[in-house]
């Protein structure tokens, strides 16, 4: 089958927090769709475990152990990409972290945790890869945000802050990369199963919280996540940048 204008085939993404949750699918639908992809993350059994699932679909990739909060940590692990992969032309930023505490007893260092995870280290990312995409005149950067980049939740404060960042992030980055060939868009998910967000999914109140507070009544399955994530990476989404595209079910269309 054709993937006419889905097809990545030829692309090298770069996928951060790619050990395991909606980066893990993010990965490997970017490969399903013809993309080779460099794997980052910390937990060195999954940078091995998702690497191998990726090239047994017959496409070329690595883990690569990168802290998002460190610029060391980055600028190193986007040389080594390249020097192995010879370019990026898709940037997925997804590495996050939460804090689920009321604002009055937030302490300081998880305000920095989460602030410095989600949101410096999406510029620090961006900052390292994004000049040799405006050097060859294309690029896709996807910076996943959430629902919580818009609406309020309580308990949320740091996390909710980050995603309000990322949103205007990609407003500004795609303003100023817009004329260079660079696209930048966000994806704002609603709640997914995955392990950030195990103990809400464990909890039958907040389960059904969520699933009373969305349109469609239920959570959203991570394999749901696929076909935005190719779409922003292909040439199909060329004349998009600036948006956040929200795939919850429909929350925020209250
Ligand atoms: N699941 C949801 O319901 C949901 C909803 C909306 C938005 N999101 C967003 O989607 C993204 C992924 O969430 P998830 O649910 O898949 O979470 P997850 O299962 O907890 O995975 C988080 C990922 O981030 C990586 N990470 C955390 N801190 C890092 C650091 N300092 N440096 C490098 N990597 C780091 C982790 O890798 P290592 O442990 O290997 O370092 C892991 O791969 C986040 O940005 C989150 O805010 C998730």
């Amino acid at each position: 089958m054709s993937l006419g204008i889905f097809d990545l085939s030829g692309k090298t993404a770069m996928v951060t927090g790619a050990t395991r949750g909606l980066g893990e699918v993010a990965a490997l639908a970017l490969a399903k769709a013809g993309a080779d992809v460099a794997v980052c993350g910390r937990s060195k059994p999954d940078l091995e475990r998702v690497p191998e699932s990726i090239r047994s679909l017959g496409r070329k990739s690595a883990g690569f152990f990168m802290d998002v909060t460190s610029k060391k940590s980055v600028q190193d692990t986007v040389k080594y990409i390249l020097d192995q992969f010879g370019k990026i032309d898709i940037l997925v930023n997804n590495a996050g972290v939460n804090r689920r505490i009321p604002v009055l007893e937030l302490s300081e260092e998880d305000w920095d945790l989460v602030i410095t995870t989600n949101l410096k280290g999406y510029f620090l990312v961006a900052q390292a890869v994004v000049p040799q995409m405006i050097e060859g005149g294309y690029g896709k950067v996807i910076n996943m945000s959430s629902i919580l980049g818009t609406v309020g939740l309580p308990n949320q404060v740091a996390y909710a802050s980050s995603k309000g960042g990322v949103d205007q992030m990609t407003k500004v980055m795609a303003l100023e990369w817009a004329k260079k060939g660079v696209r930048v868009n966000a994806i704002g998910p609603t709640y997914f199963e995955t392990e950030l967000v195990a103990q809400l999914r464990n909890d039958p109140e907040r389960f059904n919280f969520i699933n009373d507070r969305t349109p469609m009544g239920r959570w959203g399955q991570p394999e749901e996540l696929e076909g935005i994530v190719i779409f922003l990476a292909a040439p199909a989404s060329d004349f998009i940048t600036g948006q956040t595209i929200y795939i919850d079910g429909g929350w925020t269309a209250w």
